[in-house]
Formats: structure tokens, sequence, C-alpha cells
């Protein structure tokens, strides 16, 4: 599914990752943990075709990323604070981007957005979201499509406790259904309950790969 391979970034002279190589298989959630600046979302960004300065191989579903694809097929991800359009409201915001694809229509952007406790009809701007409104908006979003892949840095981020534990939950069943699931988290608890397995980078290296302990399934 994600298979990164040897992948090595330097930006402005500073190697931001350093011969990282970890796979993600399907059905798998695999956590990326790791202090601030260990370059999590700089690795995210590179699967996500966002950064295209690295060396070495990502593979996603078979495509090479910045060689066969620019970016992943069937990957949805959340990195860092999701951007909308902020004169919109959430619904028209993911209207816009359902459109892209065609796959889905109103039906199933209503379900996603009831799904991360949004109201589909609320008329409310994206620009007067709360930080955790847009944060579940995101989460709609990179849900919605199906996508058989899921890129996610730190998509608990403020979010109060119940829809974190909503969402950590629908995360599970989303890795049930098959889907490939790497997930950056600095909460231990969160990639203890979601992944089977993490890899811990310390200034862009991966310095370990373990199972975690206490996972509901895998
Ligand atoms: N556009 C950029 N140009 C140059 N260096 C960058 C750029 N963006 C990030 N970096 C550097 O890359 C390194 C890795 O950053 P990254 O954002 O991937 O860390 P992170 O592990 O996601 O941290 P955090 O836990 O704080 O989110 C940091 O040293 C950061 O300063
Ligand atoms: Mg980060």
């Amino acid at each position: 599914m994600i298979e990164v391979k040897d992948v090595s970034l330097t930006l402005s002279k500073r190697q931001i990752l350093d011969h990282v190589s970890l796979q993600v298989g399907q059905g798998e959630a695999v956590g990326l943990v790791g202090g601030n600046g260990s370059g999590k979302t700089m690795l995210m960004k590179c699967i996500c075709g966002f950064q295209t300065a690295f060396t070495g191989e990502i593979e996603v579903f078979g495509e090479k990323i910045g060689k066969e694809a620019e970016f992943p097929k069937s990957t949805g991800f959340i990195i860092e604070t999701p951007g909308f359009m902020p004169y919109m409201s959430g619904y028209e915001n993911l209207k816009v981007l359902a459109d892209i694809h065609k796959k889905i229509g109103k039906e199933e952007i209503f379900a996603y957005m009831r799904l991360v406790g949004l109201d589909p009809k609320d008329r409310k701007k994206v620009r007067k979201y709360s930080l955790g409104m847009r944060q579940r908006l995101g989460i709609a979003q990179a849900l919605m499509e199906e996508p058989e892949a899921l890129i996610l840095d730190e998509p608990f981020n403020g979010l109060d406790k119940g829809m974190a534990e909503k969402m950590r939950d629908v995360l599970l069943a989303e890795k049930k259904k098959g889907k490939a699931i790497l997930l950056a988290s600095h909460n231990e608890k969160d990639i203890e309950y979601i992944c089977g397995r993490t890899y811990e980078l310390d200034a862009g290296k991966v310095v370990s790969e373990r199972e975690a302990k206490g996972t509901v399934t895998g």
C-alpha cells in the first residue's frame, strides 16, 4: 500500500529526513511518533506529493510518487491545520472538493459531516469555525470519498475529549474496513488505541519500530 524506501530530504542545507524506510499495509494502522521537528509532517508531505525534493522512493498503491503519479491515488489526508475557503460554509467547502472527483454527492457529504458532529445545514462560514470545528471538517473531508489510505497528521488536534474518543473509534472502524492508516500523534493513548505498529523519528531518522501495546485489534 504505502512504501517509503530510503527517503532523505534536505532543505536549506539541513537534513530533514535521513534514509527513512517504512511500510503500511492494507488494514494496518501505523503510528508515527517523535518530538517536535523530528520530521513527521515532512515525511507525510512527501508521501502526499506536496514536498517533491526528496531522494529515495515512495510508492503508494504501486505508483511512485513524483514519478508515476504527482499525488497518491485513493488517499485521504489531514496535514497540519486543514485549509478551507473561509467565506464558504463547511458543506460548500466539501462540495467544491467532492466535485473534483465526482465520486460522491450531497448525501455522502451530509453523512460524513454528521459523523464528525457537524450540522451540514449550518450556514456558518468556515472563517467563523472554531479550531475543533475546522478539524472535524478536515476529518470529514479526509474520509468522505472512502479512500483506501489515510495519512493523518495530528487529526485529534483541538477536538474535545468526547469527539476525540469518537474519532478514535471511527479510525479503528476504517482500519477494520481494510484501509491503510498512517497516524502522527503526540498522544500515546491515541497511538496505542489505533495502531498496531509504531515508528519513532528523531532528527529525521527512524530510531525505533515497535509493536504498540494494548492495541484493540491488529
Ligand atoms: N519549509 C521548510 N523549509 C525548511 N525546513 C523546514 C520546512 N518545514 C519544516 N522544516 C523543518 O523540518 C524539520 C521537521 O519538521 P516537521 O514539521 O516535519 O516536524 P514534526 O515532527 O512534524 O514536528 P511537530 O511534532 O512539531 O509537528 C524541522 O526542523 C523544521 O524546522
Ligand atoms: Mg508536525
